[in-house]
């Protein structure tokens, strides 16, 4: 006799990590998918394979784990369809192939990740795409950047290194109206403290190599679309040939199991430190969107669940001459948190914002701009590694 396993009613976050995606009874009760890799697949007879009548063909079109990653993101987004990419880059970068086309305008936010603005600025450029930067503050001003081309809205909420919030039903508003696609890369909420289809938005982007996968050891990419825009992205997916690796999805999987707890935990201490920061004479200002004090405060407030992990502070110093020497001597004297750019993994990083590419907004005033990521350490112990920190700066 089998047991139905089908819950009933509406799941907390942390049971829906636990289940998603797949079920241990598909495969003799193991809890965890087995990583199945492939490139042949193999059909029973001619017809089947004239008519590709089964639902795995070839390892490009996907493996049952890396579908169970799929099905998982699915649920967690609330989209009607993801694909998987070898990194965070790839997804950005698929979704702008998947939408635009030559002779086509973007608007694309000015504190977006680096690595964005500069495929927008050559291989999109190479192509007669022109990508427009514009302030992550607009809200519904956007409309008057719209031109009768622009196809695409590129939202990062909150941006890159100086954390700025978007109001993403505002654009989301002005872009349909335009008929323009919404795009956002929302890594550093995850869809557990931001669902960006809820909110509109047509393609949630993230890099799965951060909190899911939770570890600094996996590098993968996912893109989330609604109905109406999923069947041009598996299109482009599958012309492109761009997929991920059954090994990486089983690390991803595991990863977000466990993704609940991580950033509640990230959550806390991140903002356990900001507080701290906030206090201290040596810090300008600390950027982080669940700070009363930050500008964009009241957006993530209205349309956000929580915070991660990650944030950045202004190091007070006077002389621009003096910026990086002091921000130098800061982090050199850091022993707990690691200097190193990929965030979302168990231990606390740091490092110097560069913002020599912003277009639009400039780079925060009053000294320079330090990044952290709050792992999982103590807090108590990131506070005394932080005090290290601006010793070493006054003394320099
Ligand atoms: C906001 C954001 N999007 C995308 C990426 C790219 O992710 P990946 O390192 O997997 O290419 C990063 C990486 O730091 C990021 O911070």
């Amino acid at each position: 006799m089998t047991k139905d396993r089908t819950p009933s009613g509406k799941l907390g976050i942390n049971t829906q990590l636990v289940r998603a995606g797949y079920d241990p009874f598909d495969y003799h009760g193991f809890i965890n998918p087995p990583p199945v890799r492939a490139s042949t697949v193999l059909f029973p007879t001619a017809e089947v394979m004239d008519t590709h009548a089964q639902k795995y063909t070839y390892g490009t079109r996907g493996t049952p784990t890396t579908n169970a990653l799929c099905d998982a993101i699915n649920e967690l987004e609330g989209a009607a369809g993801t694909i998987l990419v070898p990194s965070g880059l790839a997804a950005v970068t698929i979704a702008f192939l998947a939408y635009l086309s030559p002779g086509d305008h973007a608007l694309v936010v000015d504190s977006v990740y680096g690595p964005t603005r500069h495929f927008c600025e050559t291989v999109l450029a190479r192509f007669g795409i022109e990508a427009e930067f514009y302030d992550p503050m607009i809200g519904a001003d956007i409309e008057r950047l719209f031109r009768a081309n622009t196809r695409l809205v590129h939202t990062e909420a909150p941006g890159s290194n100086t954390f700025e919030m978007q109001d993403i039903p505002a654009i989301v508003e002005v872009a349909h109206r335009r008929r323009a696609v919404v795009t956002m890369d929302n890594t550093w909420a995850t869809p557990l403290y931001f669902k960006p289809l809820e909110f509109g938005v047509d393609i949630s982007i993230q890099a799965v190599t951060k909190y899911p996968a939770g570890h600094a050891d996996v590098l993968m990419g996912t893109v989330s679309a609604n109905a109406e825009h999923w069947p041009r992205l598996k299109e482009t997916n599958g012309a492109l040939g761009i997929c991920g690796a059954p090994d990486d999805a089983y690390q991803v999987l595991r990863g977000l199991r466990t993704m609940g707890v991580r950033l509640d935990r990230h959550q806390q201490s991140a903002l356990a430190v900001a507080h701290w920061l906030e206090s201290r004479d040596e810090v300008a200002r600390v950027l982080h969107p669940a700070l009363p004090s930050f500008p964009g405060h009241d957006i993530w407030k209205r349309d956000f669940k929580g915070a991660s992990g990650i944030f950045s502070f202004v190091l007070a110093v006077e002389r621009k001459q003096d910026f990086k020497r002091k921000a130098q001597a800061f982090l050199d004297a850091l022993t707990l948190f690691g200097l190193g750019y990929s965030w979302g993994g168990f231990m606390s990083l740091a490092l110097h914002v560069n913002l020599f590419d912003r277009r639009v907004t400039p780079p925060p005033a009053g000294g320079p701009v330090l990044r952290l990521q709050i792992g999982l350490e103590e807090v108590d112990d990131l506070i005394d590694d932080l005090e290290r920190g601006f010793a070493a700066a006054e003394a320099t």
